[in-house]
């Protein structure tokens, strides 16, 4: 029988939008096309009449939001005829990269921090055969490093600097105003480089611009509000910031690549920057885990620990529909969820009836 309808990735999803010919090569790994999720239980619990929804980009095919960017920057990336790409990364561009380069046969480099990248992003990133490259020092350093050498060797950068990532990343803003019929309100996401934050907004003006021809489309565009670690904070202190710090990894930069850009965003549409504590964004991961079912890691909800704190004060309004992204998904940090959980350990019995009886009893 034949197959009417399949989904073979963002790039075929949205081609009229994006950079490609019809004689392109399209990478893809189905990628896109994620879950909005509606939050049911956390509005009741906090005590607030909003409309909130997750865009769980975990569900990507190597866990995160990169993927979208990818899928572009590689297809461009072996359009010109590269042999291979290279990247810095706090763990999950890298993991992107290297599974894309599988899929079209070059070469991936990346630099990662050393003892800084959660263990889920290593695994992947070591499956996939990329050729890792550990440093002493941080992303910014890695960074510095990957424009210098791109200079000098055949390789293409696949860090949101190259512009073919964010018209790939725009999409997710495509998708959420497909499924909502409009822009929500709010849209809440965690910032390090700033590239997603400035993709999104690209992607909703895009539609908005287009909203003549486009009846299930309106042009209104949404408040945007980035949210980045205290410890990791430049947008919010005004200035690069040179030892990040944060339980976040992910969001672990100083330096952020879309500075401009993303001050932009924050003026065009209305937003704001702000930074929350290690302890608000891995509450807010819990909260999600504990009370929704979803489970993202720690970068990635920082969305969710800045949009409590602009519910909490009343700068984001009772009535409110709000988007946050989730980034990535939760199982690319097993070590920062267990040391999440250390008070619910999992019990030890023998294995007798009696003795699992009693264990849940116990737990009534
Ligand atoms: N959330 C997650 C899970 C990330 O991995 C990143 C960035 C961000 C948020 C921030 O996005 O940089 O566009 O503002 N990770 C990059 C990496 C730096 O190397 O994987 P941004």
């Amino acid at each position: 029988m034949a197959i009417t309808k399949r989904y073979t990735g963002l790039i075929e999803n949205y081609r009229s939008r994006l950079p490609v010919s019809a004689a392109t090569r399209i990478i893809s790994l189905g990628e896109g096309n994620t879950p909005l999720i509606q939050l049911l239980n956390i509005p009741a619990l906090i005590g607030k009449e909003v409309e909130i929804y997750v865009k769980y980009e975990g569900l990507n095919p190597t866990g995160s939001f990169k993927d979208r960017g990818m899928t572009m920057a590689v297809t461009k990336a072996v359009e010109d005829g590269s042999r291979a790409i290279i990247c810095a990364s706090t763990g999950n561009t890298s993991a992107s990269a290297a599974a894309y380069a599988v899929r079209a046969g070059i070469k991936a480099f990346v630099l990662i921090p050393e003892g800084k990248i959660a263990l889920g992003k290593l695994a992947q990133t070591l499956m996939y055969g990329a050729k890792i490259i550990q440093i002493r020092g941080n992303f910014d350093d890695g960074m510095a490093l990957v424009k210098q050498v791109a200079e000098h060797a055949p390789v293409t950068i696949v860090n949101s600097i190259n512009p073919f990532r964010l018209e790939g990343q725009k999409t997710a803003a495509f998708e959420i105003v497909d499924e909502l019929g409009a822009a929500p309100d709010y849209h809440c996401l965690p910032v390090g480089n700033a590239g997603n934050i400035t993709a999104y907004w690209k992607g909703y003006s895009e539609y908005a611009a287009d909203s003549a021809g486009h009846p299930a489309v309106t042009d209104k565009r949404p408040v945007m509000c980035g949210y980045q670690a205290l410890g990791a904070s430049p947008f919010v202190q005004g200035k690069m910031v040179d030892n990040p710090e944060t339980v976040a990894t992910a969001i672990r930069i100083g330096h952020p690549q879309s500075w401009d850009l993303a001050w932009n965003v924050q003026k065009e549409s209305g937003g704001w920057f702000d930074a929350l504590g290690d302890e608000q964004i891995l509450l807010a991961q819990k909260m999600l885990a504990q009370h929704e079912g979803i489970f993202c890691e720690p970068a990635s909800a920082a969305s969710l620990a800045g949009l409590l704190v602009d519910l909490e004060s009343g700068k984001i309004p009772a009535g409110s529909r709000i988007v946050c992204t989730l980034t990535g998904n939760g199982l690319k940090d097993p070590d920062t969820a267990i040391g999440q959980c250390r008070d619910t350990h999992p019990v030890s019995i023998e294995a007798s009836l009696d003795a699992v009886k009693k264990a849940i009893l116990d737990s009534m």
